[in-house]
């Protein structure tokens, strides 16, 4: 507890612009929780390093998602944002949790697969780490509750295992997070192929909707959209296509799944397809516009980021020095 809140914690990989999986899946969410929670978002950019990225690219997007947090709507007053590698206590207890999981849990995490497979030429080490450094953003700051989306929620069970191995060890040393799953937009599916989640490293860009993109891009990929070759607008399962426009939309609108069947019955894919198109694009004008004006405001934003890292780095301290401790390290003379 913070100020007799609970706390929350999330973050994003540095990686590229965000797309609507990142916004409606999370970032949407995010906004709405600032009251409740003392809350905390990082940009994971020692996460992104885990692939092999270009200096000036990685620094620019980390920028890009700091400015995003904001852009969405976090009031940086009550939300703390900052990067991860400016606080090191991230990376200093990633090597002490390192010593307390297991290769075999590491091994076998569904993420690890996917990207060794993506990247066989680079399997590092940091790769399969790479959920031990994510628990330890999470621990840090003594998390009650970490909103993901669905595809982050073998990651987090691995975070409380780790959590509850070393308080069973050493007393209760850390708060057991949970996982918050959004209603809506929990899993975004890519436009070009349904079975696969939308994806900033996709190779079709037509399969992705960027929260940058322009009015007309949107609805251009919105129509393109892969669906089945059936007319009728129905929330199923053996309609993957047109389940994942259903889910956006509602994502996009706060309505429900029967609502939207209703809403387009007897109406055709072409006239559905366009009305998502135009309900996303409507949704993003605002985060757009506000991105750029943060864009040209540079001291505004650098303002905010030393604030928060100070604030971020006060909290995270505390718990690294108390599992220092812990575990026998020596006492800093100071
Ligand atoms: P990342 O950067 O891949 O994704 C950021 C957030 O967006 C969600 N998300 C999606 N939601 C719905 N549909 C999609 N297609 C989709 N794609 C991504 C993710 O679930 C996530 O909530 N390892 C994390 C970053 C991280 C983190 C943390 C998260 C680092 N440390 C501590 C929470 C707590 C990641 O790669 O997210």
């Amino acid at each position: 507890m913070i100020n007799d809140k609970k706390v929350l914690y999330s973050a994003m990989q540095a990686t590229g612009v965000l797309h609507i999986g990142n916004y409606f899946g999370a970032l949407k969410n995010w906004v709405n929780l600032s009251d409740e929670f003392e809350c905390f978002y990082a940009v994971a950019d020692l996460h992104a390093l885990t692939i092999r990225r270009d200096p000036a690219e990685l620094r620019r997007s980390a920028r890009n998602v700091l400015m995003m947090y904001i852009a969405a709507g976090l009031d940086p007053e009550k939300n703390c944002i900052y990067y991860q590698s400016s606080v090191p206590a991230h990376a200093e207890l990633a090597w002490i949790m390192n010593c307390f999981t297991y290769i075999g849990e590491l091994n076998r995490m569904t993420q690890f697969k996917d990207k060794s497979a993506k990247h066989a030429d680079n399997i590092n080490a940091g790769l399969l780490t790479y959920p031990v450094l994510m628990a330890c953003d999470i621990l840090l700051y003594q998390a009650d509750v970490v909103p993901v989306g669905i595809d982050q929620k073998q990651h987090l069970e691995l975070t409380r295992d780790i959590a509850e191995r070393f308080n069973g060890i050493y007393g209760d040393v850390f708060t057991i997070p949970e996982a918050y799953i959004g209603k809506a937009g929990a899993r975004i599916m890519s436009l070009a192929d349904p079975t696969k989640k939308m994806s900033k490293s996709d190779e079709n860009q037509n399969s992705v909707v960027y929260v940058l993109d322009d009015k007309d891009t949107v609805i251009r990929k919105f129509k393109r959209a892969i669906t089945d070759s059936d007319s009728q607008i129905i929330y199923s399962e053996d309609k993957p296509g047109i389940m994942n426009l259903i889910d956006i939309y509602c994502a996009a609108t706060g309505k429900a799944p029967a609502d939207v069947e209703k809403e387009f019955d007897g109406k055709g894919y072409g006239e559905f397809k366009l009305a998502v198109g135009e309900t996303v694009a409507d949704a993003l004008v605002p985060v757009r516009e506000r991105y750029a004006q943060l864009e040209k405001d540079k001291a505004y934003v650098d303002g905010i980021i030393k604030e928060n890292t100070e604030k971020a780095s006060y909290f995270a301290n505390k718990t690294l020095r108390k599992v220092q401790k812990k575990v026998g390290l020596p006492e800093r003379i100071k």
